[in-house]
């Protein structure tokens, strides 16, 4: 399973005095305002903040899907804000994966498909590719729905297809903006178990942005977000205390 080219390193996600300010009708819009943090491998990292505080931003910056105005981040030792637009699509594709709170599935493929499609598009064999991807789908518990298409499939079952194909190519981090945003608390329950499994089985960095206290509870630890900065550190060890989480949200941002 482990690709020799992947290096997941202590330091996995280093994000240095990063910045990303809009200009919108003559206003500054500070959506991410000088953030600095940093995340091990095997680390869930959860990120609370009320609705504009930045988190999708930040999220969509450590993920090299958007670019920072200044600052310095680091995925596996490597610095993606200085790669070109070419280079840092290639290693957004191979290193990072990403969970949305739309499933963003292709209906007209089975659930097998959709978990193939990352290796397709990477070049590899499409024989290993199957095995593989039969084999992520039943690591979400989804061995049964290999054929499904999504039409046919809970919200849950739908999102737990989507990070079996975030898993494909090994990432060394694994992203998710309120992967359960649209989910009974059931099946959110079934996702951010599954979150907290898999960062550790793949020593992969997982960063999930949540407004649910009950979820952000499950991570290592919780970052608060307000106004583009970070402002608190919640330590939770994984240990389910919502009310934690709840209490020093409510302190920190509101
Ligand atoms: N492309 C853009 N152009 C201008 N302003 C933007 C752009 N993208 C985001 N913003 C603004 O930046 C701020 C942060 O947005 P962001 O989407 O990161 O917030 P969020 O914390 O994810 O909110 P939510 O919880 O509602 O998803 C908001 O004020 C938003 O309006
Ligand atoms: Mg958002």
């Amino acid at each position: 399973m482990s690709d020799p080219d992947k290096q997941h390193t202590d330091a996995n996600v280093s994000v240095v005095d990063v910045q990303k300010h809009y200009e919108l009708e003559g206003e500054t819009i500070r959506a991410v305002d000088g953030v600095s943090m940093s995340a091990a491998a095997g680390e869930f990292v959860a990120v609370m903040g009320p609705s504009g505080s930045g988190k999708t931003t930040l999220l969509h910056l450590i993920g090299g899907l958007d670019v920072p105005d200044r600052g310095r981040i680091e995925i596996a030792g490597r610095a993606i804000n200085e790669m070109t637009d070419a280079e840092r699509t290639v290693f957004r594709r191979r290193q990072v994966g990403v969970v949305f709170q739309a499933y963003n599935l292709f209906p007209n493929l089975t659930a097998l498909e959709n978990v193939m499609l990352p290796y397709l598009v990477d070049g590899k064999a499409a024989d290993s590719t199957r095995q593989r991807a039969t084999e992520m789908l039943g690591r979400v518990n989804l061995d049964k729905r290999l054929s499904h298409r999504p039409a046919l499939m809970s919200g849950g079952e739908q999102q737990r297809v989507a990070i079996a194909r975030a898993l494909m190519l090994d990432p060394v981090l694994l992203l998710a903006d309120e992967p359960t945003g649209n989910l009974d608390p059931t099946s959110s329950r079934d996702v951010w178990r599954l979150m907290r499994n898999l960062c550790v089985e793949f020593d992969t960095t997982v960063i999930m942005v949540t407004h649910e206290a009950v979820a952000a509870a499950q991570a290592d630890r919780v970052l608060m977000i307000r106004g583009g900065q970070i402002v608190g550190n919640v330590e939770t060890q994984g240990g389910g205390d919502e009310a934690l989480v709840a209490s020093r949200y409510a302190q920190l941002v509101e």
